[in-house]
This record gives structure tokens, sequence and C-alpha cells, in this order.
């Protein structure tokens, strides 16, 4: 099982905190984001890494990263995304990397409160197609929200602004290698980006879509400032610190 995780992107919601720096190495609370994604995928037993960075910070993550050796790990892999192509195009540039493996793929933004050991394993064990965590949210309209019918989901809206329930799709996916032929098929979306919501909506198409809703909280510490702040509020609490 191979580990990708997407740090890519200019960050233009944290501006002016992403004028000069990637998000992903923004501070929370007494590590840099991406730290969080990282420990989780070791975590769950992965050990080989790739790290999809972009933009003119790139080589920060060479500097502060390494090959791992603070994670317990003896070699991390880096890829590097020109532009601002959107998640589906980033992972595609893992291709090489993965191989014929499967893959969890993590948002370089999104914190758990608890591992996902147990549903890496049940991946592992999937015969064919995706899983996805789903987490109830407040504001459904800033995310892809998964529309059902009884148990089963029909489709992922991205953003909606009529939100068909109040589950949205977390930034952690996993994924087998006939993913990346997927990504070869799509279109670009309106903002001009591979989406990675069409990628999961291909594979509830062919009825290859496992989900599991998390339990804990789930932080997309990279969403908007407010985000940015209470993901350190909330780290700094799990951690013990009275604020
Ligand atoms: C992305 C995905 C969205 C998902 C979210 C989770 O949105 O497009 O489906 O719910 O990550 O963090 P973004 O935060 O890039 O706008």
């Amino acid at each position: 099982m191979k580990g990708v995780i997407l740090a890519g992107g200019l960050g233009s919601r944290l501006r002016p905190l992403t004028s000069i720096t990637n998000k992903h190495l923004l501070p929370v609370y007494n590590k840099p984001m991406i730290y969080y994604p990282i420990q989780m995928l070791v975590d769950a037993g992965i050990k080989d890494i790739l790290i999809v960075t972009g933009g003119t910070s790139a080589g920060d993550f060479l500097r502060l990263i390494g090959n791992g050796e603070e994670f317990g790990l003896s070699r991390i892999h880096y890829a590097y995304q020109k532009g601002e192509g959107g998640i589906a195009e980033a992972l595609g540039l893992a291709q090489d990397f993965v191989g014929g493996d499967k893959m969890i793929v993590a948002l370089g933004d999104n914190i758990l409160q608890k591992g996902i050991r147990d549903a890496v394993e049940a991946f592992a064990r999937q015969q064919r197609g995706s899983r996805i965590f789903l987490k109830r949210v407040d504001h459904p309209w800033e995310y892809g929200i998964a529309d059902f019918e009884g148990s089963k989901i029909l489709r992922i809206i991205e953003k909606p602004q009529d939100p068909p329930s109040d589950l949205a799709v977390i930034g952690v996916y996993m994924y087998p290698t006939d993913v990346f032929d997927i990504i070869g098929q799509l279109e670009r979306s309106a903002r001009g980006e591979l989406e990675i919501t069409d990628v999961n909506n291909a594979y509830i198409e062919r009825g290859e879509m496992e989900y599991q809703i998390i339990e804990g909280w789930w932080l997309d510490a990279g969403e908007s400032h407010e985000a940015l702040l209470q993901a350190n509020l909330i780290v700094a609490r799990e951690e013990g610190v009275q604020i």
C-alpha cells in the first residue's frame, strides 16, 4: 500500500499567510500542517510515501522533511506539480510511484482525530473499487457532499448550493491503481481543474465505491483563516494545552 500526500496549490484563500510560503507548511499548534497527514499514514502502517507539491516554496518541503527521519522513515518521495490543475491532476503525478499497488491519498491540510489503520486494512481486503470517508458538517456548501438513496450513495456534489445531505467527503481517499485511467479521461471543471469529486463519481457509477462515516473530529485546516485558527486550538487542546 502506497501513501500519497497532496500539498500543492496556491493557498489563495489563506493570503497573505501564503504569499511567501505553502499553506501546508503553516503551523498547526506546534507542527507544520503537513506533519499531521504524514503521521496519520505512518501510524496506519504506510511507509512508502510521496508528497506532491508545487509553487515557489517546493524546496522547503525537502529542507523540512528530508527523508522523513522524524517519522521513522528512511525515505520520502517528492513530485512537483506545475500550476494549479486540481487535486486529481496532482494525484496523476503519482502514477509511476504507485505502480500496481493500491494507495491512500491524503490532502495535506486534513487532520483527523482518530487513526485510519482499520479502514486501511479493510481497503486492503476490498476486492475492487475505492473507499471514502464521510463526516457530518455544519457548512455542507463548502465541501463535496454525498447524495443518498437510503444507505446507497447516488453521487457526490462538489460544494452544492442546495446540499442534499450534511455528510461531507473528507480529504482522505483510497484508490486502486485504475484511478489513473479515470484521471486520464477527466475533463476540466468550470474552475479549470481536474476534480477529485469527478473521480469519486466515476467509481460510484461503476458501483465500486465503499464508504464509512468517521468517528472523532476532522479538520480541513487550510479551508480559511477561521478553519486554521480553529485547527490550532483543537489540536492544542487535544495535546492537553489549556486555552
Ligand atoms: C476538496 C474537495 C472536496 C472535499 C474537501 C475536503 O475541496 O474538492 O470534495 O470535501 O477537499 O477537505 P477544497 O478544500 O480543495 O476546496
